[in-house]
Order: C-alpha cells, then structure tokens, then sequence
C-alpha cells in the first residue's frame, strides 16, 4: 500500500515536471502564434511583438490567418481590417474586439469569418484592477 502510494506520488511528480516542458510555450508579453489554418496549423509565425505598436501580417497570412493565438500573459491584440495607418471605412468597425489568451475561437477565426480579414494588429497591455497601496 505504502509503496503504491509512493510509486503513484513519484509518477505524478514526473508528470507535472514534464508537462511544461512537452506543451507550454513560454507565456511572454506580446507572444502572438499566427497561422495559416486553425488549431496552429498550415504556415505559421511566432514573435513576441512590442506593445502600442502595428504590426502588418507577412505574405501568406495577410487576409489567411485562421489562428491568431496571443500567450498566457496579460496582454490583449486588435486584429484590424486595414493596413497600419489605414483608414477605417467600414460601418461595423475594424476589429472584432480584443483577442486574448482567454479568447474562445483563437484557434479558429473560420468560425466568425476573420480569418480572410486580418491585416494588421495591435496589442495592449491589460490594466491592473486592483487599486494601488
Ligand atoms: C486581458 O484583457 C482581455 C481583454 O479585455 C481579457 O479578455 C483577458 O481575459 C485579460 N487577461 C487577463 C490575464 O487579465
Ligand atoms: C473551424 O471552424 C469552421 C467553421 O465553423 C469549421 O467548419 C471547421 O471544421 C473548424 N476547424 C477546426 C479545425 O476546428
């Protein structure tokens, strides 16, 4: 019994070790993966962007980007409909609306549409909600 326990224990303590190492990228400010195709697929391109800055898609994912996929830190992106500097025209806005990590189609922008719209991008750090001491 004891050393069933033990074994489990060791087992587990292994397991959460490796998980970090085997599927988490590093959750960095300003880390976005975007994709060609949905759940990381197709051509892909990870960068860790600068904050208050537009960005234009490269050749290839311009108005192609199924996953737009910011990291595990507390930063959020617009993706946007024109080019950097470009003027919006449409009546609907530019964006969609923030996209984060916790945002639900990230892996896949098939499911609103997006992924034949985006052209460039911008990412903010989140406010802090709590009051300062
Ligand atoms: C950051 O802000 C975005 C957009 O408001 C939100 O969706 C996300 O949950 C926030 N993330 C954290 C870690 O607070
Ligand atoms: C992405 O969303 C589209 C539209 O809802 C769906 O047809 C497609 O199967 C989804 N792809 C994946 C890989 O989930």
């Amino acid at each position: 019994m004891l050393s069933t326990t033990a074994l489990i224990t060791g087992l587990l303590a292994a397991l959460t070790q490796a998980s970090p190492v085997l599927q988490r990228r590093d959750g960095a400010v300003g880390g976005v993966l975007i994709c060609s195709d949905p759940n990381g697929q197709g051509v892909c391109q990870y960068n860790v962007y600068e904050l208050e800055k537009c960005y234009n898609l490269p050749q290839g994912l311009v108005n192609n980007a199924a996953t737009f996929a910011p990291d595990d830190a507390p930063f959020y992106c617009y993706p946007y409909l024109t080019e950097c500097g470009g003027i919006c025209t449409s009546p609907t806005g530019c964006t969609f609306g923030a996209v984060s990590y916790d945002y639900e189609n990230k892996y896949n922008l098939t499911k609103i549409g997006w992924n034949e719209y985006i052209t460039s991008f911008e990412c903010h750090l989140n406010q802090t909600q709590t009051a300062s001491p």
